[in-house]
């Protein structure tokens, strides 16, 4: 999971997804595409939300997307599409190029781009939070059926 900082979304998907899905089967984690950040907890708001909904991320701690990932993960979800592009940019094959997608694209939702909720107040977070469990579930989803063979 991939957004600019690591401070806000992408801690927000990769606590999501890792509550969705099997840890002896699937490896979740985050990164920015920026290295602001790095070592830090994720931002308050994305914390606060997270606890609404039974999560919590504040042990997560931030650190910058490295090329070295594209071999150690299947997926490769960006937040927008400046990551999505930035992301692409650093493949160095057809085969990591095919691993990076928009994370809203899972999902059946109107918007390809989660929000940067940065700079905006709390409602910010609780619409991202909505968005990203939207592809989350979706991407839980596609799992399950692979591994039942559907
Ligand atoms: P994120 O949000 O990419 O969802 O973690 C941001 C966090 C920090 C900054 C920008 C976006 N920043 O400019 O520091």
């Amino acid at each position: 999971m991939v957004c600019l900082g690591n401070i806000c979304r992408s801690p927000l998907a990769e606590g999501i997804l890792r509550s969705l899905v099997d840890p002896e089967t699937v490896e979740v984690d985050s990164a920015g595409t920026a290295g602001y950040h790095i070592g830090n907890r994720p931002d308050e708001r994305s914390i606060a939300v997270a606890r609404k909904y039974g999560l919590d991320i504040s042990g997560q701690r931030c650190r910058k997307f490295h090329s070295a990932d594209f071999a150690s993960f299947d997926r490769i979800y960006a937040m927008d599409l400046a990551n999505l592009r930035h992301l692409q940019g650093m493949a160095r094959s057809e085969e990591e190029l095919n691993k990076v997608r928009l994370l809203l694209d899972e999902a059946m939702v109107e918007t390809r781009e989660v929000p940067d909720p940065y700079y905006g107040g709390p409602g910010g977070f609780a619409e991202v939070f909505e968005l990203i469990s939207r592809a989350c579930h979706a991407i839980s989803e596609q799992m399950e059926s692979k591994n039942s063979g559907k």
